[in-house]
């Protein structure tokens, strides 16, 4: 007899056929009939028991969240709602779940709820639907960056340097409590500690990407970076996965392409590879947005936004041309936005990005060419000498998706520009020499992954597309 996960029964079209399966009970009703799931599709198979010669003991133990194993056929369905089911010969007990102690009931829950129960919630419909669309979204990533010649790099996961220049980092440290070495300033002496140098949790593996592109002319990494930033936001985590592609040879215009090229090829790949489960989360989104007064709904369901942005070129404009919209606007004269845009130079906060791109532009855009001053030490410095080429991409209801740009090439500017923003000329030493030594123009940018998950599930919170978030005060799990 052969064991079948529930995909491939339902898949296949054999009826009579004789199969095992094992999988968690979702329901049980009527003494008769198990919703059973085993996480391989959205789809329960619906497994019927005789229960006249089913004994007693066995059948009070079919509830809720119990594991099982069956042995039955496959015949077609009398019932509605589904094709086929399983005529139950043979059920085993795998594992009980006390029905008054199990979190999972056959009910809605509150995504604040099922957070707390991390280690179950993907016993539930949509959070297995979302970790399946965020498993083959990570596969089309690799597939895309592999099928155009990029080489995957694994950049350190403990550094001793900043690649943002943000500051907002998580010290490695082997010291104990309170006996830190200092040095004769009262400082900590880190020459005494495990690396020698004070280390930190990476923020970005660019850097290190940098490297390997002009070595390797492509590369890319996809790994955790962390960032200690106090953020309590939808969009926010203190650990995220981050997909760096890094290119030699490419300017600013060629980082736009392959960022717009990359983000439709993997939303095509997921609409292709993953119907059953985006369809369910389009149901689900449009249920929440029901929820919505009408004016907050938006005007397209999940599954008609990911193809708007596969099929739809993202437009490109500059800070410039954006500060100009955004002071103009008519929640800026109004003085709707909290942080009002009264000048160039202005750093954008997301209501502004928000604006961008879901009321005046109406599609994914493209920012580049900020000003020096707010972005970090590595980008390019445009021949105006007050703005750099950098580029963020926006996306609705997610705000900046990807953060990239042209790197400064030039060892002169670089070092200058260093200076300028108090960066450590020494810690970066070989970074310099990438500039000192056949250095090129190159290109390359960071996408936040869970942004990338929240975007194509239709997800409202990060928390709830990443198995087991890590946010300030919570690292339970
Ligand atoms: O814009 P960021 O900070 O850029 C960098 O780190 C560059 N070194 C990337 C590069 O050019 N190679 O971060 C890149 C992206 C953001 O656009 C956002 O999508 C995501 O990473 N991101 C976060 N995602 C979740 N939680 C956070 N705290 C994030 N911070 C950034
Ligand atoms: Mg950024």
């Amino acid at each position: 007899m052969k064991e079948k996960n529930v995909a491939e029964i339902l898949k296949s079209d054999s009826v009579l056929q004789e199969i095992a399966l094992k999988g968690w009970v979702r329901t049980f009703r009527s003494n008769r009939f198990i919703a059973l799931n085993d996480g391989s599709t959205i789809k329960n198979i619906q497994c019927v028991i005789d229960f006249e010669n089913t004994d007693e003991e066995t059948l009070k133990r079919i509830t809720t969240g119990a594991a099982i194993a069956i042995k039955g056929t496959i015949v077609e369905s009398q019932g509605r709602g589904q094709t086929v089911e399983i005529q139950v010969s043979e059920i085993t007990i795998l594992g009980d779940s006390n029905p008054d102690e199990y979190p999972i009931q056959p009910k809605k829950h509150s995504f604040e709820f099922l957070r707390e129960n991390a280690h179950l919630r993907t016993r539930t419909n949509t959070f297995s639907a979302v970790m399946r669309v965020r498993s083959k979204l990570s596969f089309a990533v690799h597939k895309y960056f592999q099928e155009n010649d990029f080489n995957y790099v694994n950049t350190p996961i403990v550094t001793g340097s900043d690649a943002e220049g943000a500051g907002e980092m998580f010290r490695v440290t082997t010291f104990e409590d309170n006996k830190a070495p200092l040095t004769e300033d009262g400082k900590i002496d880190f020459s005494k500690d495990f690396f020698g140098k004070e280390t930190n949790l990476t923020v970005s593996g660019q850097l290190e990407a940098e490297a390997y592109a002009m070595s390797l002319g492509k590369a890319y990494t996809f790994g955790p970076t962390f960032r200690a930033e106090n953020s309590n936001t939808t969009r926010h985590l203190a650990e995220f996965w981050m997909i760096e592609p890094e290119v030699a040879f490419m300017d600013l215009d060629g980082n736009m392409d392959l960022a717009e090229d990359f983000i439709k090829s993997v939303i095509n790949d997921v609409l292709e590879n993953c119907k059953d489960d985006l369809e369910f989360l389009d149901q689900r989104l449009t249920q929440e947005e029901k929820s919505k007064p009408q004016a907050q709904r938006s005007e397209m369901s999940l599954l008609e936004k990911l193809r708007f942005v596969a099929d739809n070129n993202f437009k490109r404009v500059s800070y410039t041309e954006a500060i100009d919209i955004l002071r103009n606007s008519k929640p800026n004269k109004k003085k709707k936005f909290q942080f009002p845009i009264n000048e160039w130079g202005a750093d954008l906060q997301s209501e502004h990005e928000r604006f961008l791109v879901e009321k005046h532009f109406k599609c994914p855009v493209i920012l580049f060419d900020y000003p020096a001053n707010i972005k970090a030490f590595y980008m390019r410095l445009n021949d105006d000498g007050k703005t750099v080429r950098a580029m963020d991409v926006l996306f609705p209801g997610i705000g900046e998706i990807v953060g990239g740009a042209q790197r400064e090439e030039r060892y002169d500017v670089l070092i200058d520009k260093m200076k300028a923003m108090n960066i450590d000329e020494k810690e970066l030493w070989w970074y310099l020499d990438l500039r000192k030594f056949g250095s090129a123009v190159h290109s390359g940018f960071g996408l936040g992954f869970e942004r990338l998950v929240q975007f194509t599930t239709g997800m409202g919170n990060i928390r709830d597309v990443i198995p087991f978030p890590r946010t300030p005060q919570n690292a339970e799990f």
